[in-house]
């Protein structure tokens, strides 16, 4: 088994940002520019969208959190929206999901402008990565896709199931992996809850992903052996032997399934570590104006 170390990889790619920002910077040209848009201060959010900014920082990049109450209305948070979309100065916005019930997660996602959707969730954005077109990706899914490329992992002609399908991460992951590109041209199946004996499916992948949200779904008897396994899962789990009284845990049971894995992420120090290194990619592509 090898760990695929999203530590490691992160370390990299955020010193080659590091380096693209100073050139960009000795050129004189603009800073990249992200900025954040947090409201409430339910759940992890908070804890995400800090590393996100202080990231951004170490890389030398600009980064503005923006925060507004659980009470804020629609229409605000939508001016708000279009206000970063009309400053030349902020190069990408993300909104940090998820919002509160009277707020319409899709109809903020269709007013961030597609040329600062660094989160790549914008229908637009969404629809042109399907068809293979210059498009943001989002921040999970093509960090996920440079591990298997930075550890050369073989895909073409392999089983990838993918457990979950959010729009964030299942539902990209599986259009991902089907592309005729490397990482690319695997044979896709998407799963779900509804999903018939799934283990029987997760059984014959080649390559796993888990995103479903339920910590330590998948176990042993669920992977074959030899198999990739890509754990997107990060819950806060009860744990008595813990000085926190809690412990981080994936959607793999990764103490049985880590000695049957060719290939596993940990958790924490895995994909979520990724997730913000193409965050800050995508903020400098923005910049860049390389996408739109
Ligand atoms: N909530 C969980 N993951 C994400 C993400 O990648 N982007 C945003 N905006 N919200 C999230």
């Amino acid at each position: 088994m090898q760990l695929l170390d999203g530590k490691l990889l992160s370390q990299q790619i955020k010193q080659e940002i590091a380096t693209q920002v100073t050139e960009i910077r000795s050129n004189g040209q603009k800073i990249p520019h992200l900025v954040a848009i947090l409201v409430g201060t339910a759940g992890r959010s908070e804890t995400y969208v800090a590393s996100k900014m202080k990231s951004c920082e170490e890389v030398g990049m600009k980064s503005t959190l923006i925060r507004f109450d659980d009470s804020v209305t629609e229409a605000e948070l939508l001016a708000k929206v279009e206000e970063v979309n009309q400053n030349p100065d902020m190069d990408g916005l993300i909104v940090q999901l998820p919002l509160p019930a009277h707020i319409s997660a899709d109809k903020v996602m269709e007013t961030i402008h597609p040329s600062k959707d660094v989160d790549g969730f914008h229908p637009i954005n969404i629809g042109r990565m399907a068809k293979g077109l210059p498009a943001y990706v989002s921040a999970t899914p093509q960090g996920i896709l440079e591990m298997l490329k930075r550890y050369e992992i073989e895909t073409a002609g392999k089983h990838c199931v993918v457990v979950g399908r959010s729009q964030i991460v299942g539902l990209p992951m599986s259009i991902l992996m089907q592309r005729n590109d490397y990482p690319g041209n695997c044979t896709v199946t998407l799963t779900h809850s509804r999903t018939k004996n799934l283990a029987e499916i997760t059984r014959t992948a080649d390559i796993l992903i888990a995103a479903l949200g339920k910590p330590e779904f998948i176990t042993a008897e669920m992977v074959k052996e030899g198999a990739v396994v890509i754990d997107v899962g990060l819950e806060k789990v009860p744990d008595a032997s813990k000085k926190s009284g809690f412990a981080l845990k994936g959607d793999v049971k990764f103490d049985e399934v880590a000695p049957k894995a060719g290939f596993i992420t940990p958790v924490p120090g895995g994909v979520g570590l990724m997730t913000i290194c193409s965050l800050m990619q995508n903020t400098v592509k923005a910049a860049r104006r390389e996408v739109y």
